[in-house]
């Protein structure tokens, strides 16, 4: 277990009884996270507990692996949090947890959990969705409140390009025809021989490699569309190994940058193109993805060239945690929102309104 900890001065009294304090549980994949957020987004506790180490000896998450980590660690986290924060139990003015999507094995631990310190103190307990803790990240840690934008959210199941005006208010521009684009980095990956998850590795090699080594296909499908679609990339990256002497550094280099410029060409000039068709100004960028170097430089260069504000979720809030969790949890609750101790688990979770 990799734990990453993010520990803040406990607060004064004065902030707790301004601002309520949420835990929130996060464990929708295969990462075991809590944390106590405000409405503000002031992250007072944050710990992850990371399984990558175990699943990748299988080469990606095997669900019934993750869901008995999860059970491993869930409460351990709680009492880190509560240790780093400076808080008890009693202090938590509601629980929360990621109730979906992910995978249903997961997500029970987590949801479970917070439903019972929910019982245990008689305090209400909040239902997230995953994708709006992604959503609202790039508005914590100072950057708030959250306002009307155009969100690009890139993680490992997701690629998605939403129109938000207001918390709760979302409406899905276009989303991915096939694989998310953090899904593209990791098949992309496993197919040159790079461990899972492959983004990151990908990102690595990238730095030293030339990303007009190789040409890749760049998909726009129509010139207005702001659907996504990564498959094309992955069968002509397939087409192009034979040719291929990954052994050499150079190459294995110059084909990661080439792949990572193919990706982050195309997410970036949707997300261009969205804020212009919704004449927004504000754009924010979040999920695991948005960790991604090349992506972070071409975004900022582009959107400046475009005289586009862009919000980015801080590294450590980018990829799966439960601050976001909680923060969405907190705004939630902030507008009045609770949920039922009955609220179930769903895989397939929706952000917006069919
Ligand atoms: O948001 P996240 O932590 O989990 C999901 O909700 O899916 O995203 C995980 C994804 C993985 O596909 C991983 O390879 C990708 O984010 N990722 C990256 C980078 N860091 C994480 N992809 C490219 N470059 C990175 N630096
Ligand atoms: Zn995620």
């Amino acid at each position: 277990m990799v734990c990453q900890n993010h520990r803040k001065p406990p607060p004064t009294i004065v902030n707790c009884l301004l601002s309520p304090m949420l835990l929130a549980l996060e464990s929708s994949c295969d990462e075991t996270a809590a944390s106590v957020c405000t409405a503000e987004g002031d992250i007072l506790a944050s710990a992850v507990a990371s399984q990558i180490e175990i699943h990748r000896q299988f080469g990606g998450v095997v669900p019934e692996v993750a869901s008995r980590n999860h059970i491993l660690h869930v409460q351990p986290l709680v009492e880190t949090v509560l240790a780093q924060a400076g808080l008890k139990l009693a202090d938590i003015a509601a629980f929360a947890a990621t109730s979906g999507p992910g995978l249903v094995s997961s997500l029970l631990i987590g949801t479970s959990m917070a439903k019972a310190l929910a019982v245990a103190e008689s305090k209400p307990f909040l239902a997230v969705n995953h994708m709006e803790g992604h959503l609202l990240s790039p508005f914590m840690a100072g950057n708030g409140p959250p306002r009307r934008s155009v969100a690009l959210i890139v993680s490992g199941g997701h690629t998605m390009l939403i129109h938000m005006t207001d918390v709760g208010e979302y409406r899905l521009l276009g989303k991915t025809r096939d694989d998310a684009a953090g899904e593209a980095f990791d098949k992309i990956a496993k197919m040159i021989g790079l461990p899972y998850p492959g983004g990151p590795e990908i990102d690595k090699l990238a730095q030293q490699g030339n990303p007009t080594a190789y040409s890749l296909p760049r998909s726009f499908l129509d010139g207005h569309s702001l659907e996504f679609s990564f498959s094309g990339l992955k069968t002509a990256v397939l087409y192009e190994l034979p040719k291929l002497d990954l052994e050499n550094p150079t190459v294995l280099a110059d084909l990661c940058a080439s792949v990572q410029a193919a990706i982050c060409e195309v997410l970036v000039e949707k997300l261009i193109l969205a804020a212009r068709l919704c004449g927004e100004k504000l754009v924010t960028v979040s999920g695991g993805v948005s960790c991604n170097r090349g992506l972070r430089a071409r975004l900022s260069s582009r959107c400046e060239k475009e005289g586009l504000t862009l919000l980015l979720a801080r590294p450590d809030l980018s990829t799966d945690n439960a601050a976001m969790i909680a923060y969405a949890a907190a705004r939630r609750f902030a507008q009045g929102h609770t949920s039922s101790l009955e609220a179930d688990v769903d895989p397939n979770l929706s952000l917006v309104r069919p």
